[in-house]
């Protein structure tokens, strides 16, 4: 039922200093964690959504670093039935402890409900027994964190949402700060890499973390089997250009929305469903996985009559203003 998560467990930042940007965030959660720790009392629970790739999980260690506290990790499909949740509340969980729950929107209901008197109380109610025999018996935990993560925050219920006291965003990184993710890579790995050439990963990765991470391994091939010893510039371009990621980190499935969007539907605009059907996709992922990118890069625009191409999207993607620009700045 435990999850583990990504390859690269010796690279991931421990601790809040080695934890890079979202700088808002890190003030905010050094006075909670502080203010806790002097207390003596355990974290407030937390939720952190925002786009995948971003730094939610590492996020989530860090602070279970911080605190010195253990930390459980689980996810919102692996918790199916409530005897799931209470088995890892009463068997794994001391004082002061983190858990984990990644994914957070896919708790079923049942899961969700049994855990409002955990995360009010510290007590859950456990069935005993079955058919007219069965009791309840309510036990007590220890007072612990809970750490939710999201891509969708849409979708998480108010009763749900109400019960962390801590509720925060994460943000796209600027190209500096992913620059420093891949310097910092780097120098673990015990490579040295040029400024430009980590900035031109940087300007590649759609200000996320994780893609930079990506593109920074595989342009370590690249440089590894020309035999250099020094990540440069120019093999740094030839080894994105050769996988695929465009000069504004737009990779093919960035692309072929864009490209529905101004090929089948003249532009937009074009309802989220519609679009999303033509793409095979869910509407969800659409709206919350890659939109935001896109969005934020000024190709596409939300209205309330659907997506909508932008004039950077059609220059972008090289293709003719249409006639009467109905397009939006
Ligand atoms: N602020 C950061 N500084 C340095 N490395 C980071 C930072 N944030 C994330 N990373 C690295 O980026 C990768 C992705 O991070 P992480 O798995 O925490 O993202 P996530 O938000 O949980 O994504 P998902 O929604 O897909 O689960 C990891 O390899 C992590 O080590
Ligand atoms: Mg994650």
């Amino acid at each position: 039922m435990m999850v583990s998560v990504e390859p690269d467990l010796t690279l991931r930042p421990k601790s809040l200093d080695d934890y890079v940007g979202q700088a808002k965030l890190k003030q905010k959660l050094r006075v909670y964690l502080e203010a806790a720790k002097n207390r003596g009392e355990a974290l407030d629970h937390l939720l952190l959504f925002g786009p995948p790739g971003l730094g939610k999980t590492t996020l989530a260690h860090v602070v279970a670093y911080e605190l010195g506290v253990n930390i459980r990790v689980t996810s919102g499909p692996a918790i199916e039935k409530p005897g799931d949740l209470a088995a890892i509340l009463t068997n794994s969980l001391e004082e002061g402890d983190i858990l984990f729950i990644d994914e957070i929107h896919r708790l079923s209901k049942a899961a969700e409900e049994h855990l409002y008197p955990a995360l009010e109380d510290f007590k859950i109610d456990i069935v005993i027994g079955a058919g007219p025999a069965a009791r309840t018996l309510r036990l007590d935990l220890p007072r612990f964190t809970l750490v939710g993560a999201t891509t969708r925050p849409g979708l998480i219920s108010g009763p749900l949402r109400s019960r962390f006291g801590i509720i925060e965003h994460l943000e796209f990184y600027t190209e500096a700060e992913l620059a420093q993710g891949v310097e910092r890579d780097a120098r673990l790995l015990g490579l040295t890499i040029e400024p430009e050439a980590a900035l031109e990963i940087a300007h590649r990765s759609r200000g996320t973390m994780r893609i930079a991470k990506r593109l920074f391994r595989r342009v370590r091939d690249f440089v590894e089997v020309a035999g250099e010893a020094v990540v440069r510039l120019e093999r740094t371009r030839q080894a994105l250009d050769a996988l695929g990621m465009d000069a504004l980190g737009l990779d093919t499935r960035d692309r072929l929305i864009m490209q529905t969007v101004i090929e089948r539907f003249a532009g937009g605009p074009v309802g989220l469903e519609t679009l999303a059907t033509a793409l095979s996709e869910d509407p969800e992922t659409l709206e919350e996985v890659h939109e935001p990118f896109l969005i934020q890069l000024g190709l596409l625009k939300r209205t309330p009559r659907g997506r909508q191409a932008t004039e950077r999207a059609y220059a972008h993607f090289g293709y003719p203003l249409p006639e009467q620009s109905r397009l939006l700045e």
